[in-house]
């Protein structure tokens, strides 16, 4: 006869260890923020092994794949990249802080603003590029396709956190995609869904403002 299972273990049942970790978890998640202002000091390369790594978990669509990284260190191309975010976000973000309506608004656009500026100084910029695994027509297959990329997008912000390293989702450089990709050379079937800067940062990580679960959540209906 199978021995009981001692307290605790059943698979039932969430353990005090699960629930640490679950606790531990939504700590990192809570303060993943965007962290504009970063230190120029290098990043040691095995943090970002490390950052890839945890993208490459991700679930995507069919078990797809469809991505690869760039990580930029080197310090001539970085300014190449900065030069090229620059003149996107003088713009983009002038534009911005004229319709800009709440404080929290103008908050991001002047962050935004200041990693416009300093994007080329981030120690590491990692290109988020995703191979299109589906017919571009076939509009049913659009919301697998970007799903297929963003939540290994998402493992690497968390990673980075967990490594106490800052880091900013940005996608402002689609407005000169080609040109990014030239600077890189990265092929033709691929595209670049995201640039994220990566350093230690010059703030504390504190909690985003975010929307209260309450507002949200819904039990068996709407
Ligand atoms: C799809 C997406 C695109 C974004 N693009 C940019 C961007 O181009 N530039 C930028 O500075 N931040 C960008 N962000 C970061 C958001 O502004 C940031 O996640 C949001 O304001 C919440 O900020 P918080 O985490 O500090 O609370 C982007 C975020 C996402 C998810």
């Amino acid at each position: 006869m199978a021995e009981p299972e001692p307290a605790g273990t059943s698979h039932r049942q969430v353990s005090g260890a699960d629930l640490a970790a679950f606790e531990e978890l939504y700590r990192l998640q809570a303060t993943q923020r965007a962290m504009r202002r970063l230190h120029p000091d290098p990043v040691p390369r095995e943090h970002l092994e490390r950052l890839v790594a945890a993208a490459t978990r991700a679930p995507s669509g069919e078990n797809a794949q469809p991505w690869a990284f760039v990580v930029v260190t080197d310090a001539e191309t970085r300014a190449s990249l900065g030069r090229l975010y620059r003149q996107l976000t003088r713009p983009a973000l002038w534009i911005v802080a004229r319709v800009a309506r709440s404080e929290s608004a103008r908050r991001i656009q002047r962050s935004a603003s200041h990693l416009g500026e300093h994007m080329g100084e981030a120690p590491a910029i990692v290109v988020v590029c995703m191979r299109q695994a589906y017919p571009r027509w076939l509009r049913a297959t659009r919301v697998g396709q970007w799903g297929s990329i963003f939540p290994a997008a998402q493992n690497l912000l968390l990673a980075a956190r967990a490594l106490g390293l800052g880091s900013t989702l940005t996608t402002m450089h689609l407005m000169r995609h080609r040109r990014l990709k030239r600077i890189l050379r990265i092929p033709r079937r691929y595209q670049v869904v995201a640039v994220i800067p990566v350093g230690f940062p010059k703030g504390r990580f504190g909690e985003g403002e975010r929307r209260p679960v309450e507002e949200v959540l819904h039990w068996e209906r709407w």
